[in-house]
C-alpha cells in the first residue's frame, strides 16, 4: 500500500478519489488551499471511510509547505488535482490561471524532485484535443490550441510533464484526460459544490431541481447532433476516482509519461440529460433554448480502449446512476457543504 499526496483533495473529484484510496488501504495526505472547496468535504471522507486524512491547508505554490509535507511523510506518489477550472473566469483573469495551474504544477514537481518522489498522476482534460478531431477521440489524435485559457493551462502542463519525463527517466507520469465528470458518492454525503452560478450542466440541472435556479438554459439547439443540442461523454465521479487508482498502480511499475482518456465512450445530448434526469428522479426541469455558448464544440466523446486495456479500468456506472446520484446529493445538501 502506498502513501499518496493528493493536491486539491478537498475538491469535487479529489474528495471522491480520497474515499477510493482510503477504501483500498492507501494512506492519504491532502494539500488544499480551500479556494474552491470546504474542509467539510474531508470530514465526510473520514465519516464514510472511518479512516483519517492528514490535511494540510496550503498552496501548491508554497515550496516551504511542500518541502515540509515531503519531510514529514514518506510519500510514494502524488495525484495532482489542485487548480482553477472556471472556463469563463480564465478568459477574464488569465494570469491567475497561468500562475495557479502552470506555475503551481512546476512548483509541485520541483518539490517532488527535491524529495525523490517521481510518480505523478495529473488531472488533464479532453479539452486538450484539437477541435478538428472527430469523436470518438483517441489519445493518438493531435492536441490543439484550446479555445480558452483554462484549457491552455492543461495543454501546457501536459507538454511540460512530457518533456520532463523525456529528459529524466526517473519520472513516471499519468495524464488522465477527463471527459465530463458528474454524479456523486452513493451515500449522498459527498458531491459537487460549485460556488456561485454553476458553469457546468449537471450542477445547474440539480440546482434548478432543488429550486435554487429558475430554469435551465440549453446553449444551442442547432448543432449537427441527434437533437441539435451539444453531445458530451458524462462519466460518474466514482468511476473517475477509481481510474486514478488504476493509473497509480500502472505508474508505480513504469517509466515515462503517458495519456489516457477517462470517459465512458458514450455521447449524450443536453436534452437527453434533461429528459433522463426528469424520468429517473421524477422532477420536471423547466428550460429554454438559448444561443450557443462561445467555445463549445458540437460533440465530444471518448474512445476509452487504452484505459481499458492498459489500466484495467472500466466505467461501472451508467447515465441513470449518474443522474440519480447527482440528485441524491443535491436534495440532501441543498446548499452543498455550507448547510
Ligand atoms: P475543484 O475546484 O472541486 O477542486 C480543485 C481543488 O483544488 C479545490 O479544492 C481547490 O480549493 C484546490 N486548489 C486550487 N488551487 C490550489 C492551489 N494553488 N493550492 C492548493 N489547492 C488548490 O475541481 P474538480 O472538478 O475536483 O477538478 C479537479 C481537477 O480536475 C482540476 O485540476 C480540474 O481542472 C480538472 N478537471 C476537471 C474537470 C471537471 O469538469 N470537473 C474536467 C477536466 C479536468
Ligand atoms: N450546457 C447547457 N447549459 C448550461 C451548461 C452547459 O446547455 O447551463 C451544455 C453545454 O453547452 C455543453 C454541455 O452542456 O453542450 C456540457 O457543458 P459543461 O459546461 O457541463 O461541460 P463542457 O463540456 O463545456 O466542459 C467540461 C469541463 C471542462 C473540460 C471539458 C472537456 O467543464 O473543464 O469538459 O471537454 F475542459
Amino acid at each position: 500500500m502506498s502513501k499518496v499526496l493528493v493536491t486539491g483533495g478537498a475538491g469535487y473529484i479529489g474528495s471522491h478519489t480520497c474515499v477510493e484510496l482510503l477504501n483500498a488501504g492507501h494512506d492519504v495526505v491532502v494539500l488544499d488551499n480551500l479556494s474552491n472547496s470546504s474542509k467539510e468535504a474531508l470530514n465526510r471522507v473520514q465519516t464514510l471511510t472511518a479512516k483519517s486524512v492528514d490535511f494540510v491547508e496550503g498552496d501548491i505554490l508554497d515550496e516551504v509547505v511542500l518541502d515540509q509535507i515531503f519531510q514529514n511523510h514518506q510519500i510514494d506518489a502524488v495525484i495532482h488535482f489542485a487548480g482553477l477550472k472556471a472556463v469563463g473566469e480564465s478568459q477574464k483573469i488569465p494570469l491567475k490561471y497561468f500562475e495557479n495551474n502552470i506555475s503551481g504544477s512546476i512548483s509541485l514537481v520541483q518539490a517532488m524532485e527535491r524529495a525523490n518522489v517521481f510518480n505523478l498522476v495529473f488531472s488533464s482534460s479532453a479539452t486538450v484535443y484539437d477541435e478538428a478531431n472527430i469523436s470518438p477521440l483517441n489519445e493518438d489524435m493531435p492536441t490543439g490550441m484550446p479555445s480558452n485559457n483554462y484549457g491552455y493551462t492543461k495543454l501546457i502542463v501536459e507538454q511540460l510533464l512530457e518533456k520532463l519525463a523525456q529528459a529524466d527517466e526517473r519520472w513516471s507520469i499519468a495524464l488522465l484526460r477527463y471527459f465530463n465528470p458528474v454524479g456523486a458518492h452513493k451515500s449522498g454525503l459527498m458531491g459537487e459544490d460549485p460556488q456561485g452560478i454553476p458553469n457546468n450542466l449537471m450542477p445547474y440541472v440539480t440546482q434548478v431541481a432543488v429550486g435554487r435556479r429558475e430554469k435551465l438554459s440549453i446553449f444551442g439547439n442547432d448543432y449537427d447532433t441527434v437533437d441539435g443540442t451539444g453531445v458530451r461523454d458524462y462519466i460518474h465521479v466514482v468511476d473517475l476516482a477509481n481510474a486514478h487508482l488504476c493509473a497509480l498502480n500502472n505508474r508505480l511499475n513504469a517509466q515515462g509519461c503517458r495519456a489516457w482518456n477517462i470517459g465512458t465512450g458514450n455521447g449524450c445530448s443536453v436534452l437527453e440529460i434533461k429528459n433522463t434526469f426528469e424520468r429517473v428522479n421524477g422532477i420536471e426541469i423547466p428550460f429554454e433554448f438559448a444561443p450557443r455558448r462561445e467555445g463549445d464544440v458540437a460533440t465530444s466523446f471518448a474512445n476509452n480502449a487504452r484505459a481499458v486495456q492498459e489500466l484495467g479500468w472500466t466505467a461501472k456506472f451508467g447515465l441513470e446512476d449518474m443522474l440519480a446520484d447527482s440528485w441524491n446529493w443535491q436534495k440532501q445538501n441543498p446548499n452543498g457543504y455550507r448547510d
